[in-house]
């Protein structure tokens, strides 16, 4: 396999040989060392969502999916009702990990509907179909981002300047991603994009992990800082923003990395298209506009310590720290999904999708 295929088709969940544990690519570590982790504790899974060891909203929709089933098999030996209790509690355990994809909630609640349709069957088919159904959020993953990959590919042109901020790539899904599906799938094609990777403070998900997905593709990527996406902007070097998302609700307004609405209001003083991409899963009808989004509050030595050789502010000084800002559906040109391109008004448009 060439460095593109290897970038665009490696597993990085999967169930082990033997499906008693998940392997993951601990995305903490790279761009440096490339370690895969194998998880079979519930302590153990819980920790690799909150600690972004497995991170990217489809990507922990795929891993919670295949833990539960790694674990169930741990007390499959229980009576039914112990056994749907235990699955429950475990279920809402790894929900709290995380609170703002949604794609979390989506799988593991895919995930418990197979016990809830169980009831009265051996154990041992339960977990033949929870094993079936985990694969099926993979292998539907797969598919829609290849859809959604293609559908992107028309909204841009080969030569064509590419924005994007945090990682929305292989690593934060399967196959091709979300935000970089498109320039991953061109990139096959023969397509040359040039992209700008916003490096994404304070975790640094752009430095450490578009960069390297997209340099190692071959894909001619530049590392900026995030105070400057306005100068690349400016220099009209920027023909589209394609960005990931955490939770769309049904207005349009989404979640994603922090300083994603920062980047959609330069857009648009710009006047440059600004797209997110990401699977139906990501659509949260139930939640009718940013407001009603949680979002994350993460740990404050995440800024003033984390990847410093040294702190770079004083222990006591205050930080806020979220994980993710809401960007207006104002802001946005189209949201991309598996199932075709929505327009605005997003509250006609992504209904429509789900009808
Ligand atoms: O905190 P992270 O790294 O999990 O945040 C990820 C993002 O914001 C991504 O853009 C989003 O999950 C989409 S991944 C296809």
């Amino acid at each position: 396999m060439d460095e593109l295929a290897k970038i665009i088709h490696t597993d990085n969940i999967r169930l082990s040989g033997d499906g008693r544990s998940v392997v993951i690519l601990d995305q903490t570590q790279l761009p440096n060392r490339v370690v895969y982790l194998t998880l079979s504790r519930e302590e153990d899974c819980y920790e690799a969502i909150l600690k972004l060891r497995v991170r990217g909203a489809p990507a922990i929709g795929i891993f919670a999916g295949y833990a539960m089933y790694v674990l169930a098999q741990q007390y499959a030996h229980l009576p039914y009702d112990a056994f749907a209790a235990e699955f429950h509690r475990q279920r809402e355990y790894l929900n709290a990990s995380r609170p703002t994809a949604v794609n979390l909630n989506w799988a593991l609640a895919r995930m418990e509907q197979v016990v809830t349709d169980g009831a009265g069957q051996p154990a041992a088919e339960i977990l033949d179909r929870l094993r079936a159904e985990c694969t099926a959020i993979h292998q539907e993953d797969i598919s829609m981002c290849t859809r959604i990959a293609e559908y992107g590919l028309t909204l841009v042109k080969d030569g064509d300047g590419i924005l994007t901020h945090c990682n929305a790539g292989p690593l934060a899904t399967s196959r091709y991603g979300t935000a970089l599906g498109p320039i991953l799938l061109g990139k096959e094609r023969g397509m040359e994009f040039r992209v700008f990777a916003d490096e994404t403070r304070p975790l640094l998900q752009g430095a450490r992990l578009t960069s390297f997905e997209l340099q190692k593709a071959g894909v001619d990527v530049t590392l900026i800082c995030d105070n400057m996406a306005s100068i690349v902007m400016k220099n009209g070097w920027v023909q589209a923003c394609f960005v990931g998302c955490d939770r769309i609700a049904a207005n349009g307004d989404f979640a994603n990395k922090i300083g994603t609405s920062g980047v959609a209001i330069l857009a648009k003083h710009y006047g440059i298209p600004f797209y997110t991409l990401g699977p139906t899963s990501t659509i949260d009808m139930a939640c009718p506009d940013g407001d009603h989004i949680p979002v994350e509050q993460r740990d404050p030595g995440e800024i003033r310590e984390k990847f410093y050789a040294e702190p770079m502010a004083l222990q006591e000084v205050k930080c806020y720290n979220p994980a993710f800002d809401v960007t207006d559906h104002t802001l946005l040109t189209a949201i991309v999904t598996e199932k075709g391109i929505c327009y605005p008004p997003f509250t006609e448009s992504l209904k429509k999708l789900f009808e």
